[in-house]
């Protein structure tokens, strides 16, 4: 009852939350605005033209549209140093008026902006609130372990560390346990504007809290370690997907009929592959993969994004006589539900990029992994996957067919794939309680609540 009064109460305080549009960004904050929703607030969402969110899935939120003007050769460069740079610099004006007019509106009403939510990399959003004097708090949607060590990389750099000569090199990097060179964050583009983007990201300025979308039972220590830095509270309220209602948060349209196909497999038997919503191959590694699926002999289900095979539309250049060879054994999909997927009894190994997202969607399900990194924190997630919490595999160096085939059938056939099943099952347990009263994210969701109203 009391609680209910609590929730009635705190209607008339807004959150206005600013996602960065990224599928991989947009996801977790509009989970975040579904599960502080569920606890009693009005949620905004501030969000650009480009790549804007759906709304459909949220009929409590208030979408606001905010002009990006982001230009279309800075879009196509793929730099995201210089797409970030814009986005900040021609959101921060927008942001500013709508956050004034929105107080303008409350005046002498009950309602009120308690605070604004920004994901880090949107960092004109705590500009933009602390010029109308409003308190803004801080959501990191990649893993603590990738902020510690994005902290330790001006003194890498100095040191001849960083950027990585030998991307292969296995040779450890003094004071950053468990990274060997081979995976520190890898950038597409030049280093140093990424490298101010990342500087600019980690001053959280006049916020007054950084948000985690993580879990005290996967980074715990490193929480302790890298809080020592600020002078505000952390909370690991994650995996947002699991604490918030089910929503769909999805860019792509999602191809649903590929439950179907997994309904007709056996338990653990599919491998599903996704490289998440950036990430491409050229011709080569594409028909590479198809054949090193096709002779391991495991069902599998294939995300192809439309686009992510370089120089063509969707699944064109797939080889000569791989549809006949796999038959139904294989299905592949544009865009696919994907926390369905692997929550899915069939589901029994994800062949990832390691985005943070798909890191935590699929220990969340103890499904694991065959890990191969493409670009950014991927690399971080994939050693913590592999050496640390011991529920991936690697599969290095240039793709080739027949290692993939051994890859697969050494996660979904073999005594070592067995054990990182059995792991990644302990952790889907440990996460499970987390999440449950008397846990860890459970706590901290709490407190957060309480930290909001007293702002
Ligand atoms: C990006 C970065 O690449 C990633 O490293 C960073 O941590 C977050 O931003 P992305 O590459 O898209 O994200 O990967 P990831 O973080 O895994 O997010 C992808 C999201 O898309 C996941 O939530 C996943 O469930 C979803 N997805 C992916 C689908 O819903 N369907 C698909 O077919 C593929």
């Amino acid at each position: 009852m009391r609680e209910m009064e609590e929730r009635g109460q705190r209607s008339n305080r807004r959150l206005v939350l600013v996602p960065c549009p990224f599928q991989g960004h947009i996801t977790p904050m509009l989970n975040l605005g579904s599960l502080l929703h569920s606890k009693g607030f009005s949620i905004v969402i501030a969000h650009t033209h480009f790549n804007h969110p759906h709304p459909f899935g949220f009929p409590n939120f208030t979408f606001l549209s905010i002009p990006d003007c982001l230009p279309k050769d800075v879009l196509s460069s793929g730099d995201a140093a210089a797409i970030f740079a814009s986005l900040n610099t021609n959101c921060e004006g927008p942001l500013r008026q709508v956050l004034s007019d929105m107080m303008a509106q409350d005046g002498a009403t009950e309602s009120k902006i308690s605070c604004v939510i920004y994901d880090s990399l949107m960092y004109c959003a705590e500009a933009a609130a602390q010029y109308v004097k409003l308190p803004s708090m801080a959501l990191r949607t990649s893993s603590i372990g990738t902020q510690l060590i994005f902290s330790e990389l001006p003194r890498l750099q100095k040191e001849g560390y960083f950027p990585a000569k030998d991307h292969s090199s296995k040779d450890p990097v003094p004071g950053a346990y468990p990274l060997r060179c081979k995976d520190l964050p890898l950038f597409t583009s030049d280093p140093e504007p990424m490298m101010r983007l990342i500087a600019t990201t980690l001053d959280i300025k006049t916020s007054s809290a950084i948000l985690w979308n993580t879990v005290d039972c996967l980074e715990k220590q490193l929480s302790d370690q890298v809080q020592k830095k600020y002078h505000v509270p952390f909370f690991s309220l994650g995996p947002l997907h699991k604490v918030a209602p089910a929503s769909p948060t999805s860019i792509l349209e999602e191809e649903t009929e590929c439950l179907s196909w997994l309904d007709k497999q056996a338990n653990n038997s599919v491998i599903y592959v996704s490289l998440g919503s950036l990430a491409s191959m050229d011709e080569r590694e594409f028909a590479e993969t198809a054949w090193g699926l096709a002779k391991s002999g495991q069902p599998f289900l294939w995300v192809v994004r439309p686009g992510s095979v370089r120089g063509s539309e969707w699944i064109e250049l797939l080889p000569e006589g791989f549809k006949e060879a796999i038959g139904d054994t294989g299905h592949v999909v544009r865009w696919a539900p994907q926390k369905d997927v692997l929550a899915h009894r069939a589901v029994g190994g994800f062949w990832t990029h390691c985005g943070w997202n798909s890191t935590l969607e699929s220990i969340s399900e103890g499904v694991p992994m065959i890990c191969r990194p493409c670009f950014m924190d991927q690399n971080v997630n994939a050693r913590y996957l592999c050496h640390l919490w011991r529920v991936g595999l690697e599969l290095e160096g240039d793709l080739d067919q027949k290692e993939i085939e051994q890859a697969v059938r050494r996660l979904m056939a073999g005594e070592e794939g067995k054990e990182m099943r059995l792991r990644a099952a302990a952790f889907k347990d440990q996460i499970k309680l987390s999440i449950e009263k008397g846990g860890s994210s459970h706590a901290a969701i709490e407190e957060l609540v309480n930290f909001i109203i007293s702002l």
